[in-house]
């Protein structure tokens, strides 16, 4: 793992920012440089962790990362330094720097350009015909119960979700679903910023109110409950979809 911040809320021990596993990372990146992209955009890419792997495994092409957290690009820029990546990619903070690529990468970020219909739609104008999406997006897998679902909101089933996108013009070429492995892994990683400050210090108060410990140990507490709660319900899903040559 490539480490560029540290500190809570940093997402310090996750690779991705999605429950992605090293093995369905391993697939997608295979899958998608069998489509020998030129041009690589990832939108909402966070650290920019799939557009980099990508451009490792498809040396001819250069790739542009956007996301509006400019702390996690930095990470990006710094992970890209590292494997001598950085002089073929770039990242910027603005959605509207985002122009038209072989490879469109949108993860865990539809509401960078609003609702799923939003995502599905403006991401057609971002893919050149003839090329690929790689679009994820979360389902319920099981139904939900009360308070899940009032804290994440109405989401398709993953049925609705495939047929979604196909209404669109998409043509779905595979899928992928995150496993209780890889939801595991994220989840806990993502809590591992907590922890880890909650692991170095005491969890008492002191007089200016509670300690970094005891923040620390509310908000991991908290964020643990609601993924058991919904652990096994919510699903995530990658689709790799296809805007037709001529469309
Ligand atoms: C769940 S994270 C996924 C990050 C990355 N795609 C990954 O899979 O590791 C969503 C990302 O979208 C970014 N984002 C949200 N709204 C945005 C906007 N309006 N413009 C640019 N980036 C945005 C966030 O900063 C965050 O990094």
């Amino acid at each position: 793992m490539d480490k560029a911040i540290t500190g809570a809320g940093t997402y310090d021990w996750l690779n991705f920012n999605n429950p992605i596993s090293e093995s369905t990372a391993d697939e997608l990146v295979r899958r998608l440089a069998w489509s020998d992209p030129v041009e690589i955009l990832d939108v909402g890419c966070g650290w920019g962790e799939m557009l980099l792997r990508l451009l490792a495994a498809c040396p001819q092409a250069t790739g542009h990362g956007i996301d509006h957290d400019r702390a996690l690009l930095e990470r990006g820029e710094a992970n890209a330094a590292h494997r001598s990546l950085n002089d073929r990619v770039r990242f910027s903070l603005d959605i509207t720097a985002a122009e038209p690529a072989d490879l469109v990468l949108n993860l865990g970020a539809e509401h960078v350009f609003g609702d799923l219909d939003d995502a599905l739609e403006a991401l057609w104008h971002l893919v050149r015909p003839g090329r690929l999406l790689l679009f994820s997006y979360q389902f319920w897998q099981q139904p939900p119960d009360p308070a899940t679902e009032a804290m994440i909101g109405p989401l398709p089933t993953l049925a609705e979700l495939v047929e979604t996108a196909a209404s669109k013009g998409w043509r779905p070429l595979g899928l992928t679903v995150a496993s209780p492995e890889a939801w595991d892994q994220f989840e806990f990683g993502f809590l591992a910023d907590w922890e880890q400050v909650v692991m170095a210090g005491s969890g008492g108060r002191d007089e200016a109110g509670p300690s970094a410990a005891t923040e620390a140990k509310d908000a991991a507490d908290e964020w643990r409950q609601a993924f058991m709660a919904r652990r096994g319900a919510l699903g995530a899903a990658f689709l790799t979809l296809g805007r037709p040559a001529g469309s």
